[in-house]
């Protein structure tokens, strides 16, 4: 036992269902064969970290107190993790390494929280370390994102895509058809921190003070909210529910077509009703749309710039690469 770890945690992909996490419905994202990977040893008193794509260390005192004033900043993803383990938070020194596009709404900053999370000892379900590392991602950033990220990356399944409710948090694995491509294309850096997406969390809290949980209602229902602005947030998420729904069955019956339809539907509602698209995101989901072979793209994630996804028949030529979908996060002791 020489207390030496590697914790590897994957990148993931929403295929549809954005901004539904947060209110409790419907998303269907697949991790991706991009890792963050966190490589060490346990140590004394601290977490000291170097990171490849960082010029600075992190030197980290436990317990930790406010993972919000740690510097450089990337050490406050793994201090919100050390924050929400308390006492159980193992000193560490190691060294971070990844191959997640950072800031392009790949989750990033999801992988590595679970990654931490588990080297710093986390031991459990994968509901409960999704969990942890939302609630440290709401400390380290202010960002108030929803379980997806955290739970898709934990709880992964290879060549598969999770059909969750964010509500129960029930997963089902859905196979990605042989028969299709996963493609996704980069677009634009950004960062929630600072975005809308607080602004649109609370715009669905308004939604839900008028109509009740969004999860359970009706495009009906939606149509008797007044205030214009939030019955388009509130339509996108009811609508988005259903596209989750309906695309899930049409990757189980192989129905691409359908599955492209339903992701450029997505697509609509986020730019027209969400508004958390960019015209350089709609520009790339047009051309992507207009290549030979491609069953649908739309926006993925947050929004706001990032990344989009598309589906397409095998060996369609696109500005995108490929993503195979891996298991979720481990962590090997030796
Ligand atoms: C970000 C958040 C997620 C989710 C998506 C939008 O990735 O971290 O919780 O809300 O945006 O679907």
């Amino acid at each position: 036992m020489t207390n030496r770890f590697v914790a590897r945690a994957p990148g993931r992909v929403n295929l549809i269902g954005d901004h539904t996490d947060y209110t409790g419905g419907l998303v269907l994202p697949m991790t991706i064969d991009r890792w963050t990977v966190i490589e060490g040893s346990l140590s004394e008193g601290a977490i000291t970290l170097t990171s490849a794509d960082e010029p600075d260390p992190i030197s980290i005192t436990l317990p930790v107190d406010n993972p919000a004033i740690v510097e450089p900043r990337w050490g406050r993803y793994v201090a919100g993790v050390a924050a929400e383990l308390g006492t159980a938070a193992m000193p560490i020194d190691g060294h971070v390494t990844t191959t997640i596009p950072v800031g392009a709404g790949l989750s990033s900053s999801a992988a590595l929280e679970v990654a931490a999370a588990l080297a710093l000892g986390f031991d459990g379900p994968a509901a409960d370390l999704a969990q942890l590392a939302r609630r440290a991602e709401h400390r380290a950033s202010g960002v108030p994102c929803g379980i997806m990220d955290q739970l898709c990356i934990a709880a992964g399944v290879a060549n598969h895509a999770l059909l969750i409710d964010c509500h129960t948090l029930e997963i089902e694995a859905v196979p990605v058809p042989h028969n299709a491509d996963v493609i996704v294309q980069f677009v634009a850096h950004r960062t929630l921190a600072g975005s809308e997406y607080a602004q649109r969390v609370s715009e669905c809290e308004h939604a839900e003070r008028l109509i009740g949980p969004l999860r359970l209602a009706t495009l009906a229902l939606v149509a008797t909210i007044g205030d214009p602005l939030i019955q388009r947030r509130a339509r996108h998420v009811v609508s988005e529910n259903q596209r989750v729904r309906d695309f899930a069955i049409a990757l189980r019956t192989n129905d691409l077509a359908t599955a492209g339809r339903l992701m450029i539907e997505s697509h609509h509602s986020l730019r027209d009703n969400y508004e958390t698209s960019t015209p350089a995101v709609d520009e790339a989901v047009r051309q992507m749309c207009a290549t030979p072979g491609v069953y649908g793209a739309r926006i993925t994630g947050g929004g706001f710039g990032g990344c989009i996804v598309a589906l397409a028949a095998p060996g369609t030529s696109t500005k995108g690469w490929v993503v195979r979908a891996v298991d979720g996060a481990t962590i090997d002791r030796t």
